[in-house]
């Protein structure tokens, strides 16, 4: 039991899928894993335990933002033994030549935010996806016929700002999406000597205000929870 996640020490297995969203590790769970156990709900934040294809995977949630997944990624790491985390997220792209629904895989997250530093003496605004995991993304996308694209993104702590342009930092990175959670994995990671990548579809262009509908998310989402799933398996 950690300070957020109230399984039992060996309920939660050595490689964690997740999503921001509870309810939508509770579809992974429901629609995907076998001999499924739901190891903690505390704050709602769930986190289920099964076997996918025999393996045994453990997928919770991070909550919204840098502070949330820094708090649940440092305790899986740290308190759960967990070697690896795969963020599965949905990002505004910044655009027009990323299309709804595409599939990127992080190569870097650039951050404006101060977190990596505070935390852990980590300097810069630039931190890269952590050990293995972002290559076994790529290697099992290409054993599914699924196109990824590596990435560099921007996680900001803005979802609604004054100015409509590209942001200094993301203009200075190349970065062509966002998201809100990818750095403070990443500086975890780095930090503790762990893997962790970060997959992400597409959900919203931001130039053209394209967004994918509430109904459409289940579907758009399905190809990235199987990625996930089958490099677990690795
Ligand atoms: N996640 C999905 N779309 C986003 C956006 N436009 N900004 C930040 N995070 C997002």
């Amino acid at each position: 039991m950690s300070v957020h996640i109230a399984a039992k020490k060996g309920e939660i297995a050595k490689i964690v899928l997740q999503p921001g969203d509870p309810l939508r590790a509770k579809y992974i769970a429901d629609h995907f894993l076998e001999e499924v156990k739901l190891v903690s709900q505390t704050r709602n934040i769930y986190y289920f335990t099964g076997k996918y294809k025999g393996k045994e995977i453990s997928v919770g949630a991070s909550g919204m933002g840098i502070p949330s997944i820094g708090i649940y990624s440092y305790e899986l790491f740290t308190e759960f033994d967990v070697d690896t985390i795969i963020r599965i997220g949905t990002c505004g792209a910044y655009t027009s030549d990323l299309k709804l629904f595409d599939l990127l895989n992080v190569e870097f997250s650039a951050s404006e935010s101060t977190y990596a530093k505070f935390a852990w003496g980590i300097e810069g605004d630039l931190i890269s996806h952590q050990g293995t995991a972002f290559g076994q993304i790529n290697e099992t996308a290409k054993g599914m016929d699924l196109d990824i694209k590596p990435t560099h993104i921007h996680t900001s702590d803005i979802f609604y700002r004054k100015e409509e342009g590209l942001p200094a930092l993301a203009a200075k990175y190349n970065c062509s999406a966002v998201e809100m959670e990818a750095f403070a994995l990443f500086a975890n990671a780095q930090h503790l000597g762990k893997n962790a990548a970060t997959i992400l579809t597409v959900s919203d262009i931001i130039p053209t205000r394209e967004q994918i509908s509430a109904d459409q998310r289940e579907k758009a989402l399905k190809p990235m929870i199987e990625l996930a799933l089958e490099t677990a398996l690795k």
